[in-house]
């Protein structure tokens, strides 16, 4: 049965840090990673999109402990368990979608994804990423590091198999449930630089898990 997204993530609050850590591969090795290639200097402001408890935050406040970090993310348990984890942390949470809150202008130094926006269609991410573009600083980045699609036809079936589910289910709400349907690197890549990022490198691959670093 398909899950609402946020209930699905709340569902497994006990014990999801521990799956995220065990169950994918070389996650020990990426978390880190993406949390270097985060800014450290003095004032930073990072945003966190689909933060979770903050696996990511972990690594990157052990980097850069008076950062300000905004975290966004539907799952009111995710949030709290973070708050939680980080009391004397700058952070500011809100619970809501990525794709419905507004950014504000201009001003994060760089915002950082993790395991969060494999759920999307490229229509769905380019309206996302051009807010996220414009709430960027100039010389500003984004790190995404996320699950993605090994092949074109891979992405076809995955987004097949959730309107199959959909339609098995009577499910017409156009709420988002929770079913994994990656996005090739080359159309993530496509996405963002038709938002306005000037530049999409590839810094890691894992598996199928790849850090992305989108310039702007
Ligand atoms: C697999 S978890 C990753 C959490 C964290 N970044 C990590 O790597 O541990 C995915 C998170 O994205 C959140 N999420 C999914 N879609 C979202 C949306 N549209 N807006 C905000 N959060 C979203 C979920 O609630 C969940 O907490």
């Amino acid at each position: 049965m398909l899950e609402k997204m946020g209930e699905f993530f709340d569902a497994r609050l006990e014990g999801y840090e521990e799956h995220q850590l065990t169950c994918i591969a070389s996650a020990e090795a990426f978390y880190p990673f993406t949390a270097a290639l985060l800014p450290r200097g003095t004032g930073v402001h990072i945003l966190d999109l689909g933060c979770g408890t903050g696996l990511e935050l972990g690594y990157y406040f052990a980097l850069a402990p008076h950062a300000a970090v905004t975290g966004i993310d539907l799952a009111p348990g995710m949030l709290a368990a973070l708050r939680e984890k980080f009391p004397d942390r700058d952070l500011t949470l809100i619970r809501g979608s990525y794709f419905d809150v507004p950014f504000p202008e201009a001003r994060f130094d760089a915002a950082v994804s993790v395991e969060s926006l494999h759920h999307f269609t490229q229509a769905e991410k380019a309206t996302l990423y051009r807010k996220l573009h414009r709430a960027l600083k100039p010389g500003g980045y984004f790190i995404l590091t996320d699950y993605f699609a090994p092949s074109e036809a891979d992405e076809i079936f995955y987004r097949r198999e959730l309107a199959r589910l959909k339609a098995e289910q009577g499910i017409t709400d156009g709420a988002f449930y929770h079913y994994d349907t990656p996005l090739t690197v080359a159309h993530e890549t496509e996405a963002l630089l038709e938002a306005g990022f000037a530049s999409v490198e590839l810094l890691g691959r894992w598996g199928d898990t790849c850090t992305l670093r989108a310039a702007k």
